[in-house]
């Protein structure tokens, strides 16, 4: 096996990933536009493994960028994170979403192939469910209507590596649907780094406990679950990171195309967050309901046997240790990398 490319490496789930990676001895490239992260979160890494994290700083769209990093490393299997991923933002830029996500990826593929790499890794998403026909989710259970752009180009480019792997059998295709990572890496190095105010609710309760916002919204409680909060599965990033490692494993031993859901298999509320956010740091989260977010649905969670059958994969953390870690990286890291 030759190197790893691992696209969008700098960011979130990428960079814990890249830990995750050097740990077992994997040889390791990374290329980000930094679009979403800083590169600090790389020298993080470098400090956790003792290893350096040869970087790329270039776009996927760059096909010459590609083409260089290609000729130059010997990448036999791509890891491929970058993307863009704020949901409000894909519904007010759709053509900047599907031009970064789905031209990006096309011209990706289009480079790996023409020089004999034939094995990737996709970050997709429990959004490709849309409102799920069934709970817990399998990934038996029928694609949905997304309802943003985003989670369409998730959707879409599923779609087109299953196509790619079905007329090329050389291909091996493994599409990872994460459900809700949360969590940082033990150290408090490294985390989740929003720019603006963020989207999604672990950094938002971390924003309220360090002081940067007053209180949290909690988007309705008026539905069908257990207090009338939204119910996600929510997963650990180091757990996530993991997987990525057992997928690759999977890949070496030819996966031809494979699905599958990375989650807990357990699920929690917003109000459930809170309490055990609350109870696991000792600080207080106030809160206001106000009115549902467009687009949100009552409950996701997923059935991940089959990630433990296949890769022998199931996620170790629970959801005390989520809040721990997401507290102690905001907690040391009031700015994020900066
Ligand atoms: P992130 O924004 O931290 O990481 C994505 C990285 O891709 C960023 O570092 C960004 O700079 C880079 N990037 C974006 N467009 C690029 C381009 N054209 N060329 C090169 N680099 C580019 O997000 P994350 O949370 O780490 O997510 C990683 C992947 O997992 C994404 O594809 C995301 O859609 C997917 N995903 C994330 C979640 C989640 O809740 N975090 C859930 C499901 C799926
Ligand atoms: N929520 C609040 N207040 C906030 C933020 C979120 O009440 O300030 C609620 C939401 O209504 C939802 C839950 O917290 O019930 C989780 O919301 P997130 O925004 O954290 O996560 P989502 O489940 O909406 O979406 C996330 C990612 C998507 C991905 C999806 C996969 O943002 O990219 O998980 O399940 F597709």
């Amino acid at each position: 096996m030759g190197k790893i490319l691992v696209t969008g490496g700098a960011g979130f789930i990428g960079s814990h990933t890249v830990v995750e990676l050097q740990n077992v001895g994997k040889e390791v490239v990374v290329l980000d536009n930094l679009s979403n992260a800083s590169e600090k979160s790389l020298e993080r890494v470098s400090a956790i493994t003792g290893k350096k994290v040869p970087f790329y700083k270039a776009d996927i769209l760059d096909r010459e960028a590609l083409e260089e990093i290609f000729s130059k490393e010997d990448i036999s299997a791509v890891i491929h994170f970058a993307g863009l991923k704020a949901v409000g933002e894909s519904v007010a830029k759709p053509w900047e979403y599907y031009e970064n996500n789905i031209a990006g990826t096309l011209t990706l593929v289009d480079v790996m192939r023409k020089h004999g790499c034939k094995n990737i890794i996709f970050s997709s998403s429990a959004t490709v469910y849309g409102d799920p026909a069934f709970i817990p989710i399998t990934e038996e259970c029928p694609k949905g209507v997304c309802t943003n752009p985003y989670g369409w180009t998730k959707s879409m480019l599923e779609q087109i590596l299953s196509d790619i792997q079905k007329a090329d059998n050389e291909w091996n295709v493994i599409l990872l649907r994460y459900f809700n990572p949360i969590g940082a890496h033990k150290s408090g190095t490294m985390g989740e780094n929003p720019n603006g105010i963020p989207n999604n609710l672990m950094p938002y309760i971390t924003q309220v406990a360090v002081g940067k916002r007053d209180h949290l919204n909690v988007f309705g409680n008026d539905y069908d679950t257990h207090d009338g909060t939204g119910v996600r599965d929510y997963i650990h990033v180091v757990d996530l990171a993991v997987g990525h490692v057992k997928a690759l494993k999977k890949i070496e031993e030819k996966a031809g195309l494979k699905i599958y859901n990375l989650g807990t298999g357990q699920g929690y509320s917003v109000l459930d967050i809170v309490k055990n956010f609350e109870e696991a740091n000792g600080v207080k989260i106030p809160y206001e309901i106000t009115e549902r977010r467009p687009g949100d649905i009552a409950t996701c969670y997923a059935d991940a046997t089959l990630a433990k059958k296949e890769l022998g994969w199931e996620a170790k953390y629970g959801i005390k240790e989520m809040c721990e870690d997401s507290w102690r990286w905001q907690k040391n890291n009031p700015n994020g990398y900066q």
